[in-house]
C-alpha cells in the first residue's frame, strides 16, 4: 500500500494558524525583548518581520514606532496578518526566495523563523537578510538553541494528516559560521537562562 507523504512547513501553518493567532494576539510575553532590541535603533526604524506568522508581533513592534513590513510563508496567516494590521504591509513569501522587492529596512526580526531551516540552508537565509539589511543594520535572531533536526517537534499529526514541519535546533556558533562574512555577532538580550529558546542580536558592519 502507498502511503501518502506527510503535508510540509507551509501545509502545517495553513492549517494552525487561525488557532494560534487567537492565543498569541493576547500574549505579550516577547513585548519586553522586542522594547529591548528597538532600544537599539534609530527612532521610526524600518523593520523586516521575517516568518511574521499572524502578525502578532509586527503589531506590537508598530506600536513601538517601527515601520513594519512582514513575509511569511503561510498565506493563510498572511492573510489574518492583513485584518488585524491593516495599516502594514505584508507578503507572501519564503525567506529563502529573493524579497528585495520591499525595499531596504534598518533591521530584521526573525522569531522563530530559522527553526524551519537546516543548517545547509541558514547561509541562503543569511544573503537574503544582507540583500535588504542596510549597513549598521541589526538582526534579532529568536532561534531554539540545540543541533539539528528535532524529531518530535517536526513529525505532527492533525486530523488524521501527517504533517512535517521540519523543526531544526541550532547553536549560536552555527549563526556566526554561516552568517560569516555579512554580520557580526553582537549581544543575547534578555538572557533566558536555561531556556531553549535565545535570542541574539547580529549587527551589518557600516
Ligand atoms: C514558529 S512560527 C513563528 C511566527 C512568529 N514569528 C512568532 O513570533 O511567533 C514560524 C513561522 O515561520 C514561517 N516560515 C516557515 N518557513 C518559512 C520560509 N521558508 N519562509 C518564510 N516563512 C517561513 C511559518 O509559516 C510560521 O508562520
Amino acid at each position: 500500500m502507498m502511503t501518502k507523504p506527510p503535508k510540509g512547513v507551509r501545509e502545517f501553518y495553513d492549517k494552525t494558524a487561525r488557532e494560534w493567532a487567537d492565543r498569541w494576539y493576547a500574549d505579550d510575553s516577547m513585548l519586553p525583548l522586542l522594547r529591548r532590541f528597538m532600544a537599539l535603533l534609530l527612532e521610526s526604524p524600518r523593520v523586516l518581520d521575517l516568518c511574521c506568522g499572524a502578525g502578532y508581533e509586527s503589531g506590537r513592534m508598530a506600536a513601538l514606532g517601527a515601520q513594519i513590513v512582514g513575509i511569511d510563508l503561510s498565506g493563510e496567516s498572511i492573510a489574518i496578518a492583513r485584518e488585524r494590521n491593516p495599516a502594514l504591509t505584508f507578503h507572501e513569501e519564503d525567506m529563502l526566495n529573493d524579497y528585495a522587492y520591499t525595499g531596504p529596512v534598518d533591521a530584521v526580526v526573525c522569531i522563530a523563523g530559522l527553526v524551519h531551516l537546516s543548517w545547509e540552508q541558514l547561509r541562503c537565509a543569511f544573503e537574503r537578510m544582507d540583500a535588504v539589511l542596510r549597513p549598521g543594520g541589526r538582526l534579532l535572531l529568536v532561534i531554539r538553541e540545540g543541533v539539528g533536526r528535532q524529531a518530535e517537534r517536526s513529525d505532527v499529526v492533525i486530523d488524521g494528516e501527517c504533517y512535517d514541519r521540519a523543526f531544526y535546533a541550532h547553536t549560536l556558533d552555527e549563526l556566526r559560521e554561516t552568517s560569516a562574512g555579512m554580520f557580526a555577532y553582537e549581544q543575547e538580550l534578555a538572557d533566558t537562562g536555561p531556556s531553549v529558546w535565545r535570542n541574539y542580536v547580529f549587527c551589518k558592519p557600516e
